[in-house]
């Protein structure tokens, strides 16, 4: 691993909480799995991306923004493909040497600490690249898009979700999204838009914003469940401002301001 570039936030933190047992039983009840993963990928939509990627044993997958190995690891293992795990927080990326090891795949598994707006490989190294709701959490959206495409080999494949604030929104409730969604939500023009400018012709797109609401309510249900272990870990106050983000975030996605996307890209 190399030094680290400067992330503008604070996910090191968040790795420093999803690494523990409590946090993790409220990943399996929200997500069905337990990798210290801090996207809103399922279990299941990990299974929908290894067959959207046409994941096998002789792909070579870019996990970008891969933080502790989610979803990374759990597709190399179905698939029995080299994958290369690309984050910025050490924390993250060490739970992910850990995982690697314990499902014995560390000859399969590359970890590499980077930018996705500057990744540290060759033109064309890569035939499979994936990244669960990265985009939403950095401001140079078509640098990231650029690079991806530039380590891609041609008629490469790419599986991403992203969470968006839904078209057409009025400033305030556009505003709100901002406040209530991921740290950089925004996004000029259409995601549709920045893959053609970057090179990546749309296969697919999917509407999963029903799946990341019901995997919130879960959270949430599951943060009630367990409030007093919760708040002993966290703090009262903590625990009640985690929980009501996620609930301002679910009123967001009733009200239709908030999406989440999943988007199937080849290299043109
Ligand atoms: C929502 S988390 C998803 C992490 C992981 N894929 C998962 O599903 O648990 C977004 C990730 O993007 C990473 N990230 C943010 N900016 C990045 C950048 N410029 N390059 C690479 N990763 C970045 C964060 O460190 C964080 O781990």
């Amino acid at each position: 691993m190399s030094n680290p570039p400067e992330s503008c936030c604070d996910f090191a933190g968040s790795y420093e909480l999803s690494r523990l047992p409590e946090i993790k039983k409220l990943e399996q009840v929200a997500l069905g799995c337990d990798y210290g993963g801090t996207s809103w990928t399922t279990r299941q939509q990990a299974e929908g991306i290894l067959a959207s990627l046409q994941l096998g044993s002789t792909n070579r997958l870019l996990d970008i923004g891969a933080g502790a190995g989610w979803p990374g690891l759990l597709l190399a293992k179905l698939s029995s493909c080299d994958v290369t795990l690309l984050d910025i927080p050490l924390n993250a990326l060490a739970q992910a040497v850990t995982r690697a090891a314990d499902d014995g795949m560390t000859e399969r598994v590359d970890i590499v600490s980077g930018s996705g707006t500057a990744l540290p490989f060759s033109n064309q190294t890569f035939d499979r690249i994936s990244h669960s709701d990265v985009l939403c959490c950095l401001p140079e959206k078509l640098e990231f898009l650029q690079e991806s495409r530039r380590v891609a080999i041609d008629n490469a494949r790419m599986h991403f979700s992203v969470i968006l604030p839904a078209e057409g929104l009025p400033q305030p409730k556009h505003e709100k999204v901002l406040e209530t969604g991921p740290p950089f939500i925004g996004v000029n023009g259409s995601y549709s838009e920045l893959l053609h400018a970057a090179g990546w012709q749309v296969d697919d797109c999917q509407d999963v914003t029903d799946e990341y609401g019901s995997s919130l309510q879960r959270l949430v249900d599951g943060i009630y469940k367990n409030q007093k272990e919760l708040a002993d870990l966290l703090g009262e106050d903590e625990l009640i401002a985690k929980r009501e983000h996620r609930e301002d975030q679910i009123a967001s996605i009733t009200e239709g301001s908030m999406r989440r996307e999943a988007f199937v890209a080849v290299a043109a």
